[in-house]
């Protein structure tokens, strides 16, 4: 994973994050995360649950006694990776440590429990994303019998709310906070829904004091998290508190916490919403708007409920009411009977939107979704390659001529470490999220500081602190000629 503000949610999943060492005298727990930021979240739940229960965390694998890999099912080539680690894990098992204990958590949990068990004899422990309370208790059960252990069970309450997270691959400055569990879109070609049961979601007051907690501990960022944030909806003396009430609230709390969410449906982006981002100036300026695809037609198998017309004038509404804010998304290529006009549609719709930055993939059929059951997987792999190559190479020029359109241009940058490059430099994210990379001088981690950009590439803006601002949002532009309420990044 590349930085913990990456966004989406569901974008880096190779990542891999392991536990360094911490709490606990009990059996030791080598934890490793795949998959999206929801995931990662959810690993800070099970290490605290586990740290309660006196379990220890440990970073170095061959002095666990536990090892945890919480999964990733979204494509097939995400399971393939942990199948692949849960190999290896099993080879070191049988070499070295024989009284080792395997355990799959997450959304591969329930779909294979029966082969991760049974047929392939595996894993000692599967445990769903639900069931995380009784981790301790089936540990301590498989310790104790020497049988495998299971709960995969899925909860239409389960929201950890009361649970503080351990943030144990922390920067100390940006922090992830589950607001809602599950999904009920059902998009004909995914899996969430049923690796991840029923939305819900988590009371408002549970989340302002986790954020006022973060903020206490010196944390700068928040990314709000969930399948589908802008669904959020909890009941409060008698009336609802809806996602951009939430986010509202959260902002108040502290005028030097930026905060993001990620990721939202657009059948959900309310005006209200849109509102609270031109309003309050530490909502980042920044949505992800994940499109999936550029033709209505696919769009109806793809069961995403709004049409590419519907879809543009969202984007038209978003862009009138907050100018200048930075869009991003989620694309697949090769959908089940895509045509090559169809796929056309996609590109015409990027070039139209000219999103700053998005997550592309092949479609991979995933078991049970309604796509498998009701739809052929006939384009073929060759096919869904080249058409996501261009999808790629097209992003790619577009979000260059969008950086370079940056130069010049000041950037408030929240600082969150050095660059992956040179220690000399410090990196950090845009309020927009773009990643920008600039001489470190006498800048602290978690600093605001003001970035006039004076190079790019498609991924990264370089450039030179000015100064550091007081808390990051500014809201007029002196340098791109740019007057913009909604420019908070720029000075
Ligand atoms: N809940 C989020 C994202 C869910 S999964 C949302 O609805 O926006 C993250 C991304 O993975 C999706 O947006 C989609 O682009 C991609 N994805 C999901 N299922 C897929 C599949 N079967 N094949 C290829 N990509 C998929
Ligand atoms: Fe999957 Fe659609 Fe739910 Fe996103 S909104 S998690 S793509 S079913
Ligand atoms: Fe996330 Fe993968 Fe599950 S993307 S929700 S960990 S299927």
């Amino acid at each position: 994973m590349n930085s913990f503000s990456d966004i989406p949610i569901l974008d880096d999943l190779d990542a891999v994050k392991k536990t360094p060492a911490s709490g606990g005298g009990g059996p030791q727990v080598y934890l490793e995360t795949y998959g999206c930021q929801m995931n990662v979240s959810d690993s800070e739940i099970v290490a605290s649950i586990l740290k309660e229960n006196d379990f220890g965390l440990t970073h170095d694998l061959n002095g666990a006694d536990v090892v945890l890999i919480n999964t990733c099912a979204i494509r097939e080539n995400a399971e393939q990776k942990v199948r692949r680690r849960l190999q290896e894990i099993r080879a070191h098992k049988r070499k070295y440590r024989p009284d080792l204990k395997i355990g799959v958590l997450g959304c591969m949990a329930e779909r294979l429990r029966t082969q991760f068990l049974e047929e392939e004899k595996l894993v000692d422990l599967v445990v769903g994303p639900d069931a995380y309370r009784d981790l301790p208790n089936l540990l301590k059960t498989t310790f104790s019998t020497g049988q495998a252990a299971v709960n995969v069970q899925l909860s239409r309450e389960e929201t950890y709310a009361d649970i503080a997270p351990v943030r144990y691959n922390s920067n100390g400055v940006s922090a992830f906070v589950s607001i809602m569990r599950g999904c009920d879109n059902m998009c004909s070609f995914c899996v969430v829904p049923f690796t991840r049961g029923r939305e819900r979601s988590r009371p408002t007051r549970s989340i302002l004091d986790e954020c006022k907690q973060l903020i206490d501990s010196g944390y700068k960022e928040v990314t709000v998290l969930g399948q589908n944030v802008n669904s959020y909806s909890v009941g409060e003396n008698g009336s609802a508190v809806n996602f951009a009430e939430l986010l509202h609230r959260i902002s108040l709390l502290s005028d030097s916490l930026r905060i993001r969410y990620s990721t939202s449906h657009p059948k959900d982006c309310s005006d209200e919403l849109l509102h609270v981002h031109r309003e309050r100036p530490n909502v980042c300026n920044y949505i992800h708007l994940p499109v999936q695809h550029g033709n209505t037609g696919v769009l109806k198998r793809m069961r995403r409920t709004y049409s590419r017309d519907e879809y543009l004038s969202l984007v038209k509404r978003v862009r009138n009411i907050v100018p200048g804010i930075s869009l991003s998304t989620d694309i697949i290529a090769g959908f089940c009977g895509e045509t090559e006009d169809e796929h056309a549609d996609t590109l015409s719709l990027m070039r139209e939107i000219r999103y700053d930055h998005a997550f592309m993939f092949m479609y991979s059929e995933r078991p049970n979704t309604y796509a498998a059951r009701k739809y052929n997987d006939d384009v073929s792999e060759e096919m869904k390659k080249r058409r996501l190559n261009e999808i790629i190479t097209l992003q790619n020029e577009i979000s260059l001529e969008n950086n370079r359109n940056e130069i010049g241009r000041v950037h408030t940058t929240l600082v969150e470490g050095p660059s992956r490059r040179s220690d000399e430099q410090f990196s950090g994210r845009s309020d927009t999220n773009k990643m920008v990379v600039f001489d470190r001088e006498s800048f602290s981690i978690g600093d605001y500081v003001d970035v006039r950009v004076t190079s790019c590439t498609s991924a990264t803006l370089r450039g030179k602190a000015v100064n550091k601002s007081r808390n990051g949002f500014r809201t007029v532009s002196e340098s791109a000629g740019i007057n913009e309420h909604a420019l908070p990044v720029v000075n």
